[in-house]
């Protein structure tokens, strides 16, 4: 049976941290084993705040290696560039054709946008879900893990599809679904001491980042003057601490440091270097693949063309379809 098919876009917006890695890349990882994965990086989305042209060639570099030293495997998964597959663009005018002011006018994202950036709320920023609904239904694709921010362009992603297939009387797109991860992701905590990790100042620790730098923002996390009676329930500051444990330490040693804090000996100092060692050992292979990954310019853009040529064949076979229908002649 044919595998379904998944599709995600990322944003290139700066440098994976563990918060992404542990809350989604790794999960992708997996996903490529058991589905048909199409992930790819969201250049034209970004142009809706006007980056330079050596911008837009770096972040999609950086972030295509860092994707692939995380374990993206472009034998298994498609991995493109969205500024790389012109048939998008196609299918983005005809949604547009369905899709009303009224509704865009009314999704969350557009107008937290347009309130952060008053002097540039263009016909891109506005018709950002219907683009993101070009991307996913180009592959007919039937699962998109996102985060909870995206509900709404992905209400809006259904529409296109049941539009398009109530305007013509045909049962061509699927509606396709949000994809959780459950049990799977984890949510990594900041190191500010409160709500996840940020790409705020100080609060994370990217993937790339050498062990100094690393080792330096573990020890001055965020933490309290200590438990002054046993078995207290722990504050968020120092359950971050624990929780951060928990996902790159042995059981052993998270046990250990538990046992520290109920008995009121614990030593954030002691923790915060066994917790930085743990992590240094889990960050250390991606770390080295993200460097041989970004020395290999060559490399990036021959794995960049194949996935484009592999994506263009998908989204060309649905387009062919789509002109069909519409009334179009096809290519
Ligand atoms: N809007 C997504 C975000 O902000 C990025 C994105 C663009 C995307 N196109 C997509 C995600 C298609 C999933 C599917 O993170």
């Amino acid at each position: 049976m044919a595998k379904d098919i998944v599709l995600s876009g990322i944003r290139p917006t700066g440098n994976l941290h563990l918060g992404n890695y542990y809350g989604a890349v790794r999960s992708f990882v997996k996903m490529q084993e058991d589905y048909n994965c199409y992930f790819f990086i969201a250049d034209w989305h970004s142009l809706t705040t006007h980056p330079t042209p050596e911008n837009i060639q770096k972040s999609a570099r950086t972030i295509l290696a860092e994707y692939l030293a995380c374990g993206i495997d472009p034998e298994k998964a498609t991995i493109y560039i969205q500024s790389d597959v012109p048939e998008t663009i196609e299918l983005y005018l005809y949604f547009n054709m369905n899709a009303y002011i009224g509704e865009l006018g009314r999704v969350t994202t557009f107008k937290e946008k347009a309130r952060q950036q008053p002097d540039n709320v263009n016909a891109g920023l506005f018709t950002y879900p219907t683009l993101m609904a070009a991307d996913i239904l180009q592959h007919r694709a039937k699962w998109v893990p996102v985060g909870k921010d995206q509900e709404q362009n992905m209400e809006m992603a259904r529409k296109c599809a049941r539009r398009f297939n109530n305007i013509y009387k045909v049962e061509f797109f699927p509606e396709p679904q949000n994809y959780y991860f459950g049990g799977d992701a984890i949510k990594v905590p900041g190191l500010d001491g409160s709500g996840k990790m940020g790409k705020s100042d100080g609060n994370c620790i990217y993937l790339f980042e050498d062990e100094k730098t690393m080792r330096k923002k573990v020890m001055r996390a965020v933490t309290d003057s200590g438990p002054t009676e046993p078995n207290s329930p722990k504050p968020e500051v120092i359950q971050n601490l624990f929780t951060m444990m928990n996902i790159v330490s042995e059981p052993e040693t998270v046990k250990y440091f538990d046992e520290k804090w109920n008995d009121c000996s614990i030593r954030y100092g002691d923790m915060k270097k066994q917790l930085a060692d743990d992590l240094e050992k889990a960050v250390t292979p991606i770390r080295e693949r993200i460097k041989e990954f970004s020395s290999d310019e060559e490399r990036l853009n021959r794995i960049a063309r194949m996935g484009a040529e592999k994506a263009r064949e998908s989204a060309a076979k649905t387009l062919n379809e789509v002109r069909k229908i519409i009334g179009f002649r096809q290519y």
